[in-house]
This record gives C-alpha cells, structure tokens and sequence, in this order.
C-alpha cells in the first residue's frame, strides 16, 4: 500500500526514513511511503488525485495542515479540536478521514519522560503547535495546565475555539485550564483568572512544553526561572542538532530534565502508522537512529 508526506517545501521531510523503518519491524514487505511535494496552491487537488490513484493514506504538513482538516470528509475528535490535521486515512468504502496525531506523539513522549497525570503543566505558546496539541495534554489528566503566551488574549481564543470544538464529554476532561499571559508568569504574584484566582505557589510547573516559534527565531521566551518547580522537565517541541534556545534557557534555570522534539516527530509518525497499518512499533530503535543522523 503506498503511503506520502505532502508539504511544502517537503524534501528535508524525516518521516520516509522513520515510517520505513516501522515498516521494516513488522517485515511488511508492500508498506511503501515518499515524499510528495503540492504546490502552495494545489493541496486539494493533489491528495485527490493521490487517493484516486489508491493510496491509503497520507501524512500532512507545513503549510498544508488545515487545508487537510477541510479536505477530509470526516474528523476524529482530537483533529476536530486541533483544527488541523496530520494525518488521511483512506477506509475501505473510500472515505477520507483526517486525525491528528501530533499530541498523541507529544504526550507519548512526555510519557517516556515521567508522568502527567497530577502535574502541574504549563504550555506556551498559543499558535497551530500549542493547539494540536491541547486535547491529548488534558486528557492526560494532568492536575491543572495553563497555556501562556506573549497575548492572554490568543492563549483565551484557543482554548474557547478548543473547548467550543469538543462535542464530546466534559468528563474526558477533568483537570482545570487556565489562559495566561507570559507577564503573568511572575514569582510570587497571584493572577486572577476566569473561574478562580491562582495563587503565587500555582506559578511553578513540574511539566513546561515551548509550543512557540521563538526558538526558530535563536529567541528565549520572556518567563521567569519561577515556572520551573525543582525537578521540573522541559520539553521544546523543536529539535535539533544543537541546543534549542527554550532549553538552553531551562539549563540557565537549573533544570536537569530536558528533552527537545525529536521523539515527539518519532511518536506523531508512530501514532499514524497505527492507525493505518493496525500495528504499533517500537519508536525507541527510530529515535536512536534519528539522532545519531542529526
Ligand atoms: P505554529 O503553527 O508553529 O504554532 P504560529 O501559529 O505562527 O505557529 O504560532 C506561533 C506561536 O509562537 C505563537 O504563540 C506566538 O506568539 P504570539 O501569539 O504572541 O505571536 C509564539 N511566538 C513566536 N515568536 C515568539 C517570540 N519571539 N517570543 C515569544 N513567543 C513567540
């Protein structure tokens, strides 16, 4: 069956190396999966020629991910709250389907790290990346999260557009969410938010996630140290050959547990594979790959 990432630019793309050797643990010999490039204004029209020609299915990325969330002709819940989709899934009778597996990929890695559930979490960032993400986070059950951003103002949009979007059980939900902006973030001052007022020792986070773009621009977050309760792992959704700027700022804070987005990239392709194939493969062998070829 003939699998593709359709982005653009597409050619640095990591997920043929990694969905191949997902493929190769479970010896599936007819499991194929390329890079495919869409022009920027012809996402449709490619997908619907690939999925006319008979392929299972497709990842999708930058910039491509919510056109995909339109094209699909029906949502899993997570995708539906993401508003955007990474992943088509062709089923037998010729439906596509668009999930998102991005959070999936985010919190099984953060797993693979410590627990979530109970823990205080703080997510920064309030654009496409945060938003994937949001869903999968707080169904980890973690004991509250806060998702902060440079405007509190976005950081409230996307959690009310998350919120209004879950058609589903207020119970698969159970921890509190607050909005904040990074000024917020400030040591030993209580905040007043929506629903209840959090208290100067609610500041500091046993999970921080960068969900922001600033690392792409070599930029630090303005966060204090404070957000890091000791022990505290953070975790920058980039990758890299060197040091991201949120986790050389997280080492300048004291923080021992640091982990950068690879096994997130690692856990998303996972997630995908298993939806398509049925199987779940071991990401760890991948990861180890992965880094070595950084
Ligand atoms: P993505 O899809 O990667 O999330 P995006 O939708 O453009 O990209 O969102 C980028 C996020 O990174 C936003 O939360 C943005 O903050 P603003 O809403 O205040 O713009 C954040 N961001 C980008 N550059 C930043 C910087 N230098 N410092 C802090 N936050 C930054």
């Amino acid at each position: 069956m003939r699998y593709v990432v359709i982005g653009n630019p597409i050619a640095h793309s990591k997920s043929p190396q990694i969905h191949a050797a997902f493929a190769a643990q479970f010896g599936l010999a007819d499991f194929s999966y390329e890079r495919l490039l869409a022009p920027l204004d012809g996402f449709a029209a490619t997908a619907r020629a690939l999925f006319d020609a008979g392929a299972g299915g497709a990842n999708v990325t930058v910039p491509f991910k919510e056109e995909a969330f339109r094209f699909a002709a029906g949502l899993s819940d997570r995708a539906a709250a993401a508003g955007a989709v990474n992943t088509l899934i062709r089923h037998d009778d010729g439906r596509i389907e668009g999930d998102n597996t991005d959070g999936a990929g985010l919190v099984a890695d953060l797993l693979r790290h410590g627990e979530l559930a109970g823990k205080r979490v703080l997510l920064l960032g309030a654009g496409g990346a945060a938003r994937g993400v949001l869903l999968p986070l707080l169904e980890s059950k973690p004991a509250y999260m806060v998702i902060a951003n440079r405007t509190a103002e976005k950081a409230k949009m996307v959690l009310d557009n998350v919120l209004e979007s879950w058609k589903v059980d207020r119970a698969r939900v159970p921890s509190e969410y607050f909005a904040l902006g990074f000024n917020d973030l400030v040591d030993g001052v209580p905040v007043g938010v929506e629903g209840r007022d959090l208290k100067a020792d609610e500041l500091s986070f046993d999970v921080v996630i960068n969900a922001t773009s600033a690392s792409l621009a070599g930029e630090a977050l303005p966060i204090p140290a404070s957000v890091f309760a000791p022990g505290a792992l953070a975790y920058d959704m980039m990758y890299g050959r060197d040091e991201t700027p949120f986790l050389a700022q997280a080492r300048a804070a004291g923080v021992l547990a640091r982990v950068d987005g690879l096994g997130m990239l690692v856990g998303q392709a996972a997630e995908a594979f298993a939806l398509w194939t049925g199987r779940r493969p071991d990401v760890e062998p991948v990861l180890v790959q992965l880094r070595n070829a950084l």
